[in-house]
């Protein structure tokens, strides 16, 4: 039998460089050599791609770079050599992308395998796109009926305009506490909690610094921090329990997810058999609408309002310990069948599209 070749594609210029790194080298240990032929490929600091040897363990997360936070490396590019780019792609017959954040998450590379006609891993371009973009979610989610906190954009250019009126808008709209975000990031990188209007500018002015838009939502007080796994196709299934992180700071920042450990519940705690039933609803309700494939994790906040959708991670980690194999992990699936189900997801987009 011809073994395909599956091209493991992990690291990045993004501050989750490091995760995505152990996160990509589980994924291809898991993969099952006997059917599969499995290329490394390593993208660099610079952007630039190029096969590796190397498989990194737990351990390697335990020194996080501390930059990871600075706005000078925001935004990416992507530096390669397209030549050697297209010189790897042509010797996968599939990629299995283990990218965070912009560049992997937010479904540039996807547009670019594409282009390539490259079968891939996960969901397409769109979902990738608006589930980076949160605002862009956010009024998805609002439009079906998915409750997700409230929120309001703002715009750099109406910032610099009038950022007292942009303020008292915002304030007037959603009141205090709040939670303002760079639009599409990830690691908790530029959030700021306000909790006092006069600094509301300063978070303001900080989440512009990694973009064009920032988002203000109505904080969750004293939230509960529940994660589903969902994967599938054309029938997306929840995994059969939802965990829950417990935060070691003040919110789930860029510290707790990955200078010190935060809790990880698998199950979540005290919850019962209906509110778990009614979160795994919601979670395939929110992957449908934002046009899921292939899998993802969609993160719930629950305070006295009820569960919220918070975002949805389409390339969530995936280390040995992460919450989205370990969920599906609790169902009886090994790691290596929730990859090998992966792949063949995959394998089933790209046959349907050659059809389309
Ligand atoms: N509206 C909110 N209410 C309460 N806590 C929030 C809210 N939004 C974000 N948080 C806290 O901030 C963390 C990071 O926010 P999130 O939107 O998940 O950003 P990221 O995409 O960087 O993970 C969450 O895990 C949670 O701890
Ligand atoms: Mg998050």
């Amino acid at each position: 039998m011809i073994r395909r070749t599956v091209a493991v594609v992990m690291g990045g210029r993004s501050s989750e460089r490091e995760v995505s790194l152990v996160s990509g080298s589980a994924v291809a240990r898991a993969i099952d050599r006997d059917r599969y032929r499995v290329m490394l490929v390593e993208i660099d600091q610079d952007g630039r791609w190029a096969q590796s040897e190397t498989l990194y363990g737990q351990d390697h997360l335990a020194h996080t770079c501390a930059d990871a936070t600075d706005p000078e490396r925001h935004p990416y590019h992507l530096h390669s050599d397209l030549g050697e780019l297209w010189r790897i792609l042509s010797q996968a017959d599939m990629v299995f992308p283990v990218l965070h954040g912009p560049y992997g998450e937010d479904g540039t590379i996807q547009g670019l395998l594409e282009t390539a006609g490259v079968p891939y891993v996960g969901g397409g371009v769109l979902f990738n796109s608006v589930c980076m973009h949160k605002p862009t979610l956010k009024s998805l989610l609002v439009h079906h009926g998915i409750p997700t906190p409230e929120f309001r954009t703002v715009h750099a250019g109406a910032w610099s305009a009038d950022s007292r009126a942009e303020s008292d808008a915002v304030i007037e709209a959603l009141g205090l506490p709040l939670f303002v975000k760079p639009s599409s990031l990830g690691s908790s990188i530029g959030i700021s909690r306000v909790d006092d209007a006069a600094l509301l500018g300063q978070a303001i002015h900080l989440a512009l610094r990694y973009g064009s838009t920032a988002i203000v939502e109505m904080a969750v007080p004293h939230a509960r921090e529940i994660e589903c796994a969902v994967m599938g196709n054309d029938a997306p299934r929840a995994a059969g329990v939802v965990g829950e992180i417990v935060p070691r700071n003040q919110f789930y920042d860029y510290e707790s997810k990955y200078v010190h450990d935060s809790g990880l519940f698998v199950p979540a705690r005290g919850l019962s058999g209906r509110e778990t039933e009614s979160l795994r609803e919601m979670a395939v309700a929110a992957y449908r609408v934002a046009d899921g494939a292939g899998y993802a994790r969609v993160d719930f906040l629950i305070g006295d309002q009820g569960a919220m959708v918070n975002e949805i991670n389409t390339i969530p980690g995936f280390t040995e310990i992460s919450m989205f194999p370990r969920l599906f992990m609790a169902d009886g699936m090994s790691f290596a069948q929730i990859v090998d189900e992966l792949i063949s997801l995959a394998w089933e987009r790209s046959e349907r599209k050659s059809l389309a």
